[in-house]
């Protein structure tokens, strides 16, 4: 089995979009754009408590071709897959609310959100269109955020009205989200996707929503970062999420703080007789924490350091957060264990998903064969067979594409 999963190229997916636009709607289309998903760094589960996250843009990405219609209806086709709701849907531009299927509320959603922003409910063109991406789909590597934010630029592009800010972006990106796919998801994943810039990490102050590019591994060769998607993806994944949201505020409001940023570790002691949590509060205090560390890290050119503040991230994702799970604690375990890896540890959201490690590049096919060895171990040759490896550099947010 080989190393590296092989996913399909930016100019395979564009190559697909445009055949396929060509087949169903019989001309070729005239605008394309796209947007990335991400992989979070460090600084998890805090975007939602005024924290900091430290994420990069993936070069996969969630692409689309579209081209204008005469009437006010959307005709959309996916081939983003994950799926087995119909691929092919048309609705009205005038009447925009969640149903089914479910991947064509992300796309709704933006829509909706931004007409109302710019005044233009009732005044957008009809158009129809093509979805196609390389992004894994349901891998916690942000693939709805990638087609979040490939249709709010798809609608820039073809309104010709811009958005002030990529701040203003990401905000109904997150809205749509909220309102039209039910996921009370904090403004990472939407952020890092239209901000991304190559050979960057990008921290973001999820208080003041203000952006940092910090150069990462632009000129390293020897340092590279590399994702397991571990094929799981456990049922709480979805309801654990509000729970943390709840829970993360009760602790504050025991902590008697109006926000995260303003608690310390001395604050804990208020939550002594509420154990969870106090376990809870104290992963957001010092991921805070740990992140803002890892930008200085990374600032100075310090991998060590930032391999050891992954490695605490995990542990307290893990212990304290309590999002992680035996498949994802497996496979940091075997990769921090090898020789040549920095740091590892889950990533997105969690109870299944990712895991990122920050790793010597020829130490790669060893490190993969061992994350493949001990999962095998643990579980079985079939699961561990579908183990998916990609290395990845850091990459630009969404933008338009040439046909
Ligand atoms: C999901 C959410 C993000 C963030 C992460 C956890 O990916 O969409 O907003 O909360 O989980 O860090």
């Amino acid at each position: 089995m080989s190393a590296v999963t092989k996913l399909d190229t930016f100019d395979e997916i564009l190559a697909l979009a445009k055949s396929t636009y060509h087949e169903i709607f019989g001309t070729d289309p005239e605008v394309a754009c796209c947007a990335p998903g991400r992989v979070n760094l460090i600084g998890e589960h805090v975007d939602y408590n005024d924290g900091f996250v430290l994420p990069m843009a993936l070069p996969m990405v969630t692409l689309i071709v579209a081209g204008q219609r005469k009437d006010t209806k959307a005709s959309v086709f996916t081939h983003c897959g994950g799926c087995d709701e119909p691929k092919h849907i048309e609705f009205s531009l005038l009447d925009l609310k969640p149903g089914l299927p479910k991947w064509a509320n992300y796309v709704k959603g933006v829509i909706h959100n931004f007409s109302e922003e710019l005044n233009l409910v009732g005044k957008l063109p009809g158009f129809n269109a093509v979805y196609a991406t390389n992004v894994p789909v349901g891998g916690g590597l942000s693939s709805s955020a990638a087609v979040e934010m490939a249709t709010l630029t798809l609608m820039e592009e073809m309104s010709g009205k811009k958005l002030e800010s990529n701040k203003k972006r990401a905000l109904i990106c997150q809205a749509a989200e909220h309102k039209f796919a039910g996921m009370p998801c904090g403004i990472m994943d939407q952020m890092i996707s239209v901000a991304g810039q190559n050979d960057h990490a990008l921290l973001l102050d999820c208080r003041s929503l203000e952006i940092f590019q910090i150069p990462f591994l632009n000129n390293s060769k020897d340092l590279v970062v590399l994702i397991c998607n571990s094929g799981v993806r456990h049922e709480l994944s979805q309801s654990e999420y509000p729970t943390r949201r709840k829970q993360c505020n009760e602790a504050l409001k025991l902590m008697d703080k109006q926000s995260y940023r303003d608690a310390k570790e001395e604050s804990l002691s208020a939550l002594q007789s509420e154990p969870v949590l106090l376990r809870r509060a104290r992963h957001v205090i010092t991921e805070t924490k740990r992140t803002q560390d890892a930008a200085e890290a990374l600032k100075l050119q310090d991998f060590a350091k930032m391999g050891s503040l992954m490695k605490e991230s995990h542990t307290s994702l893990r212990d304290d957060f309590e999002v992680s799970c035996r498949e994802l604690d497996v496979l940091v375990d075997a990769a921090i264990n090898c020789s040549g890896v920095l740091g590892s540890r889950m990533t997105g959201g969690g109870f299944g998903g990712c895991t990122v490690t920050l790793l010597q590049r020829d130490t790669v096919d060893y490190v993969i064969a061992t994350m493949r060895t001990n999962f095998t171990k643990e579980f079985n040759k079939e699961a561990a067979d579908r183990l998916e490896f990609y290395m990845c550099v850091p990459s630009n947010g969404a933008r338009r594409v040439d046909l």
